[in-house]
This record gives structure tokens, sequence and C-alpha cells, in this order.
């Protein structure tokens, strides 16, 4: 119905409400509709910048093991030894393949600043309990035929995988709708009270919703702070935006393909994803022709041959990141908990963050990850009002 109020179809009441729809949202979903919670998740599916949709779907906890931050590492590599029994989980629950590759990422230099930033990654990976395989010249282009001549050298990071994300993000909604959940993409979330009451209104028409939830999960990335509704909730959240440029491109590339510069990601659906920006411009959601200059530049330094490729997609994506750099992820207050600030790592740390959330709100466990990274660390002390 086009332009009609559909207020009736969000429920009165609920187990648990999610707020966002993105990767963070949708596993957090699987995982507690798997273990019996109703769950409904509010999105508002036509605002430009959701982080998931633009990202090129890397799980790499290698080729971005470059920030040392408390905590961090481990729950990098836990999330990913969970990963392939999590999507073999929504691809049986969904009957879609996620194609989720594991075939590493080759990180490659082109010149000799490449070659010493490399050294420099290398003794970082090693610190982290990695061994990146070194590989001269000759075992780079054997590998990947299409690179430049340019290339000085290049590192194998075997661990590295990576998923068509946006499959993955189809599969876990069917997953979810299957299990017990629903999922409504033409919301807006004005308010998310401490007792568990959010309310919004319909992207469509003027219809407004209340759903009373005996727990909610805020995972609405860099929109994390809109509504929550009380003194001293406020994070310090902020977007980094991505841009990203996808190109119809059949077979150039066997793998991801990285340089200090750009990485490259084959999709089996025939596609090529460069990326990415990292610039801080608030919530500003227009591609621009630097940024794009730059990714098409560099990608063409390593892979000339994408120069006469079908261009099919810029895209842009806010990455939400805390004032530490940390994941944000734990009770904030009341009956609200949070799931964001994973920055450049959100495909990653998935199956991870719906892990923790599923021991805390299904077992009442603690992980101790969560000490890491729990809302409580950036709260402020309320102030108070004195009488005159
Ligand atoms: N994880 C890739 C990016 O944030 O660009």
């Amino acid at each position: 119905m086009d332009g009609g109020i559909v207020t009736t179809e969000i429920p009165q009441r609920v187990d648990v409400g999610i707020v966002g729809g993105g990767i963070i949202g949708l596993a957090v979903a699987h995982e507690l509709a798997e273990r019996g919670r109703e769950v409904v998740i509010l999105d508002d599916g036509a605002r430009p910048g959701n982080a998931t949709h633009a990202s090129a779907g890397m799980i790499a906890p290698v080729a971005e093991a470059d920030v040392e931050l408390p905590g961090l590492c481990e729950f990098r590599q836990w999330s990913h030894q969970l990963y392939p029994e999590f999507v073999a989980r929504v691809e049986e629950r969904a009957g879609v393949d996620c194609s989720l590759r594991r075939d590493g990422t080759l990180l490659v230099a082109l010149d000799r600043d490449h070659a010493a930033e490399l050294e420099r990654l290398r003794d970082i990976m090693r610190d982290q309990g990695f061994e990146p395989q070194p590989l001269g010249v000759k075992d780079v282009l054997d590998m990947e035929p299409g690179l430049s001549a340019r290339v000085v050298g290049g590192l194998l990071l075997e661990q590295d995988d990576h998923i068509d994300q946006r499959v993955f993000m189809q599969a876990l909604r069917i997953a979810v709708e299957r299990g017990r959940g629903r999922v409504f993409d033409d919301v807006v979330v004005e308010r998310v009270a401490p007792d568990g009451v959010v309310q919004g209104h319909h992207t469509r028409g003027d219809g407004r919703f209340e759903l009373e939830c005996e727990q909610v999960v805020v995972a609405a990335g860099s929109w994390s702070n809109v509504g929550l509704d009380s003194p001293g909730a406020e994070l310090p959240l902020r977007p980094v935006r991505g841009q990203v440029v996808r190109l119809h491109a059949p077979a150039l590339l066997r793998r991801v393909v990285r340089t200090p510069d750009v990485y490259m990601v084959p999709h089996a659906a025939g596609e090529l994803v460069l990326g990415a920006s990292v610039e801080e411009q608030g919530f500003d959601a227009q591609p621009t022709a630097g940024a794009v200059f730059d990714l098409l530049r560099h990608a063409w330094r390593a892979l000339p041959g994408i120069y006469d490729l079908p261009l099919k997609e810029i895209s842009v994506g806010f990455r939400p990141v805390s004032r530490d750099h940390l994941p944000v992820i734990g009770r904030l207050q009341g009956r609200v908990c949070v799931a964001t600030g994973h920055f450049r790592n959100g495909i990653l740390l998935a199956p991870g963050t719906a892990r923790l959330l599923g021991q805390l709100l299904c077992d009442a466990v603690q992980h101790a990850l969560l000490g890491h990274f729990e809302p409580q660390r950036f709260a402020q002390p309320v102030e108070k009002t004195t009488n005159g």
C-alpha cells in the first residue's frame, strides 16, 4: 500500500527490540532468535550511509591488525573463529549460499615505500601471533597474473576470509524471519527509553508506533545515539566516512588483494570492490571526485586491467567510531544494551558481538571481553540541579 499507514504491523510487545538492521543488528537478532527469543528489528532502510551496505565484506583479522588496542585483537580472532559455524547456521536456516571465501589476503608492494610499510605491518602481525608468508615477485604474479609488473614483493595472509556481505545480510534477514523474528525497514526510531519502550514513526505514511521490549539492543551504527533517552546516556560516537567503488569485473582477481593504499575484493557475483577512503566529514553522504579518483588510481597501479571495466556503483558508508576506537557493547542502562563502534571491523566482529549479547541477554553471562567494551566507560556524572 503506497504511502499507507502500517502501524498495526509492529507488535505492541516483544522479547527483544533491535534498533538497526545492519550486519550487527541482524547478527544479534539471528543469535537471539536461534535461542528462542522473539525479536523485532527496526531500521530506516532509506537512510544513506549504511556501513554494511557500502562495505567490501572483508573478514580480515590479519590485514587489518594494524591497531593494537586492549581486547580488540583477542575479540577479532575469537569472532573470526566463530565465522564458519555462524555462516553455516545462517545458510542452513535461510537456504542461501553466502559465498564465504577462505583464501586469504595477498598484500603487495608496488614500490620501496610500500615494501617498507609491508615490513612494518609484518612485525605487527607477528606480534599478534600471525605468521604472514613473504612472497617474491614471481610468487605474487603466479598467484595473481593480472597484477602489474610494478610488483616488488608481497605477503600472503592465509587466515583472512571474505564474504559477499550483501548476500549475507539477505540471508540473515531470511533466517531471522524464518525464526522468531520480524524486520521492519521503513521506520524511524525517535526514542529509546531505559524501561524498554521504543517509539517512532513509519517513513511511509505518518503512522506512529510504540513497542514495549523486555530488552532493547541499539545497534544503529553511527546513529546509535538517536533517541537514547536519559541524562548521561549519550555515547561519544562519530561517523568516519568510507567511499567505495564497485566495478563489473568477471575473474580479474582470484582473492582479496591489498596494497598499503587500496584494497580490491572480488565477489562471486562478478564485481570488484575497491576501497576505501577514511574521512572525517560527519554525516555528509555525497561521494567526491577526489576520493573516487584516488581509489581508481591506486587500484589501476596494482591492477591495470581495471581501466576498461564498467563502473557499477559508488557508495558511501559511515563507520561508527567511539572516542577510544574500541567497540561499545553491553548494557547502557535499564533494559537498554548497545552494540556499536565497530569501526573498520563490523563484518569481522558480527558473530562475536552476537555471541556476547546472546550470553548477556539469555544466560546473564558477562563475557570477560565485555570489560573492554562496556558503554559505562564513557558515563558522565549527572549534574545535580540546585534550588536557587
Ligand atoms: N574494513 C574496511 C574498511 O573499513 O574500509
